[in-house]
């Protein structure tokens, strides 16, 4: 399968026209950006790690029963995808209190919670990804009610599912962020990646960040974290 016109270029990935209508590829950069796009760098090799590790991770996803945009992968950036319309919605579960819960909540981050909890954010860069509930996701169009109950029940058994992967790994999995996209039959899929990059890592003895809120934090490190997770995965 070949790349044929680009048709995207987002922060940390491109996307690609292929033969078939119903597939991209999608290919990951080494770009990184956070604080609303304000912080812009490069973490090196990172395209790298979190294409392979998104790749293997929708794999186990997909033996658990949740249906992800996964077809296959060409070569470590690069990755064949099955074409969906994105669902404009940020979909962030946690486990534990960190970032933006943390600060808004006036919290200490590390809280472990009795249950996880779900939350919107509405994919709009000018607005800057305003936080939002299900009624207003409903409201504005942006998916429906069914589609909505879909992507919840699908995020926690993600999270079901990765938490304990993980936690074999001596990794908790503190938060992470998910996006969901229909196929043209209207099949609500997981999408877009799951990575350092939108998931946050702590060290289980340790609680040592493992993720991009190194860079995020300008805390140093962030390609031995990067690396790390890589070596936790897949031992190498
Ligand atoms: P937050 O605490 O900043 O709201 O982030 C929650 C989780 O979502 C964390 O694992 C990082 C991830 N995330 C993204 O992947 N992309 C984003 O744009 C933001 C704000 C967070
Ligand atoms: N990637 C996002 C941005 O550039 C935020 C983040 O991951 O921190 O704003």
């Amino acid at each position: 399968m070949e790349k044929r016109a680009q048709l995207y270029e987002g922060k940390a990935k491109k996307v690609f026209a292929t033969d078939d209508p119903n597939l991209v590829i999608v290919s990951y950069k080494d770009d990184a950006t956070a604080l609303d796009g304000l912080k812009k760098g490069t973490i090196s090799g990172k395209g790298v790690i979190n294409n392979r590790m998104s790749n293997f991770l929708m794999q186990i996803l997909e033996q658990n029963g949740v249906k992800t945009h996964f077809v296959e992968e060409l070569n470590d950036r690069d990755t064949v995808v099955k074409k969906v319309s994105i669902v404009p919605l940020e979909v962030i579960i946690r486990n534990i209190s960190a970032g933006s819960f943390a600060k808004r909540f006036g919290v200490e981050e590390g809280i472990v919670f009795d249950e996880p909890t779900i939350e919107f954010s509405y994919k709009n860069d000018d607005l800057h990804d305003p936080l939002m509930n299900a009624y207003h996701a409903i409201a504005l169009k942006l998916a429906t009610k069914e589609e909505i109950d879909t992507i919840k029940s699908m995020a926690f058994k993600v999270n079901e599912v990765l938490k304990a992967y993980f936690l074999k790994l001596n990794v908790k999995l503190v938060d992470f962020k998910l996006e969901f996209g229909r196929l043209a039959d209207g099949t609500i899929v997981l999408a877009d990646e799951i990575s350092p990059d939108t998931c946050r890592f702590w060290d289980a003895q340790t609680n040592e960040k493992l993720d991009k809120d190194r860079f995020r934090r300008d805390m140093g490190g962030v390609e031995d974290a990067y690396n790390e997770m890589m070596r936790r995965v897949f031992g190498e």
